[in-house]
């Protein structure tokens, strides 16, 4: 194995070693400390591109920290690593397949050759027929079997197929038009039921989109949704109805989708990294081409910087270096995401199938069991909410949770007033994080109020916050097409990053696989008058489930 990519241990590499033993030389200083320590500590740790603006200054480290951190880059391989995975070489080695989603939204003519083959000229072509659709469907060109135009639009899709097109609608919801799109992933019967009861399907549009066209929890909804559909309308009308986006043609048209609405997807895009695909599609109906187009420029752009900025000034390296510091060298398990827009809300999930199916893994590129730690658990919910919620752990917890805050200057709609809190909110979270309170603050404030000295006392204690709490906060202009598809490529190189650092296959998903097998197991079990035998806990649950 590895053969494409560098190969190495980290535990041997002299930055690894050199950063343990840093380590341990900060573990006494405060974030607060290195602020005293540092004049030049928001210079050098303050990047910024276009609309962004990320501070990393309210972290553990030091500028020692980032050098060395910079020099674990080097010594991983990484600056070739990148233009492995640029050039299309087959990177994801266990699936024999190139990484190629940075394609979709390159914004030069640059060849990017796959097997010989430049292939630009065909992703232009698919997107121009599937802006084509689009622009029909919009305008109310494209008639239903009865005449009507389409008004809603299904997207039948689990996983990559449906969290990424899904969170960009939410995400993007102020530059939608008319149509109203619902996702259906869960294979439970009543997810689908719920999403379609108040349907017309003489204006619905199902879209079912998988990649490989096999997944049991889509091809089970888009069955049962096409059987929905033909109760009321004939054979003939699921030509105006139903369309897909798929790699595996022979599939989609065995299941009936006439072969003008079926999109094509490549098996060098990723299910997770492929809402830039038309796996995009239910996003571009929503948003129109024009808006669809701005967020694969921002993406694009964003691979720009991250191709050819110095490492130091790379926010994608920057980013995945910090958060490598305290999953390796801290022992932090998890990182919090908590966007400060609602329209946000569903990132952290989005990023938990891209960060967590991506570097969940647990052996090497050298195909042996990595010593190291791996994938981070990621989690969050949107700010102010999160703050009602879970920021009591992150405050006053036993557990260190690096936070990344992703803020953006100025509102949608534009009321001020509300603005200038979730602001105030954003920032002063930070800060509290990193200062925390101390027990003299703690006592002046209690006798400020006139508490006796007892009752201080006794108080005092659980009204202390020991702060050093790190954050990143990324600051963004405004919530635009363009600037959500910088982000989202900022996090799939970040991805990348930690993956290679860590020497593991960022691009397969085995784990999950494994799942797809048992559950038809016992799916056969759950229909058998003589199932298999499996442990009594099984045995009993699927005889309950009889
Ligand atoms: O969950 C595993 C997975 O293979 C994901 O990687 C993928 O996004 C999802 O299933 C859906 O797969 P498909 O698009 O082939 O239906």
């Amino acid at each position: 194995m590895a053969k494409t990519l560098p190969n190495h241990n980290p535990l041997h590499l002299k930055s690894w070693k050199a950063l343990q033993q840093h380590q341990q030389e900060l573990a006494q200083t405060t974030i607060a400390d290195h602020f005293l320590q540092e004049p030049d500590r928001i210079e050098y740790s303050v990047l910024e591109w276009e609309d962004f603006y990320v501070d990393v200054s309210k972290n553990r480290i030091n500028k020692r920290t980032l050098e060395l951190l910079l020099q674990l880059a080097n010594e991983s391989g990484l600056e070739q690593a990148i233009q492995a995975q640029f050039n299309g070489v087959a990177i994801n080695e266990t699936e024999n397949r190139a990484v190629l989603h940075t394609a979709l939204r390159q914004v030069d003519s640059q060849p990017v050759l796959v097997s010989g083959k430049n292939i630009l000229p065909e992703i232009a072509s698919t997107k121009e027929k599937m802006y084509q659709f689009c622009e029909q469907i919009i305008s109310g060109q494209w008639k239903g079997y009865t005449g009507k135009a389409i008004t809603h639009v299904v997207n039948i899709g689990i996983g990559g197929s449906d969290l990424g097109p899904a969170m960009v609608y939410e995400a993007l919801a102020f530059y939608k038009n008319h149509l109203d799109v619902r996702f259906v992933s869960n294979v439970d019967g009543d997810h689908y039921r719920e999403k379609i009861k108040d349907l017309n399907p003489e204006t619905t549009l199902f879209v079912v989109v998988s990649k490989t066209f096999t997944t049991q929890e889509t091809l089970s909804n888009a069955n049962s949704i096409r059987a929905w559909f033909l109760e009321q309308a004939p054979e003939s009308a699921v030509k105006n109805h139903f369309a897909a986006v798929s790699t595996n043609l022979e599939k989609t048209t065995a299941f009936g989708i006439a072969a003008e609405n079926i999109f094509p997807m490549n098996d060098w895009v990723g299910g997770r990294f492929s809402l830039w695909s038309t796996v995009g599609l239910s996003i571009a109906l929503a948003v129109g081409p024009k808006h669809f187009e701005a967020l694969l420029n921002g993406a694009g752009q964003m691979d720009v910087h991250f191709k050819t900025s110095t490492f130091d000034k790379n926010i994608p390296v920057v980013l995945a270096l910090i958060s490598i510091w305290y999953n390796n060298f801290w022992g932090a398990e998890t990182e919090v995401l908590v966007p400060y827009t609602e329209y946000l809300r569903q990132l952290p999930a989005y990023l938990q199938q891209g960060i967590m199916e991506s570097n969940g893994k647990g052996v090497g590129r050298d195909g042996k069991a990595v010593a190291h730690q791996t994938g981070t658990i990621i989690w969050g919910a949107s700010g102010t909410n999160a703050q009602h919620a879970f920021f009591q752990l992150i405050h006053q917890g036993t557990k260190l949770i690096p936070a990344d805050f992703i803020g953006f200057r100025k509102s949608i709609h534009g009321n001020q007033d509300h603005q200038q809190k979730l602001l105030a909110n954003f920032i002063a979270q930070t800060e509290a994080l990193m200062k925390g309170k101390s027990a003299a603050t703690v006592e002046t404030e209690l006798k400020a109020k006139g508490m006796d000295t007892a009752a201080i006392a006794a108080l005092t204690p659980f009204k202390v916050f020991e702060g050093n709490r790190p954050t990143n906060t990324l600051f963004i202009e405004q919530l635009t097409p363009y600037n959500l598809g910088a982000l989202i490529a900022l996090y799939e190189h970040k991805i990348f990053v930690q993956g290679i650092l860590w020497n593991i296959y960022s691009y397969d998903q085995w784990g999950v696989e494994l799942g797809k097998e048992l559950a038809n197991t016992v799916l056969e079990d759950l229909n058998s008058q003589h199932p298999q035998k499996h442990d009594p806990s099984t045995d009993a649950l699927i005889a309950r489930s009889k």
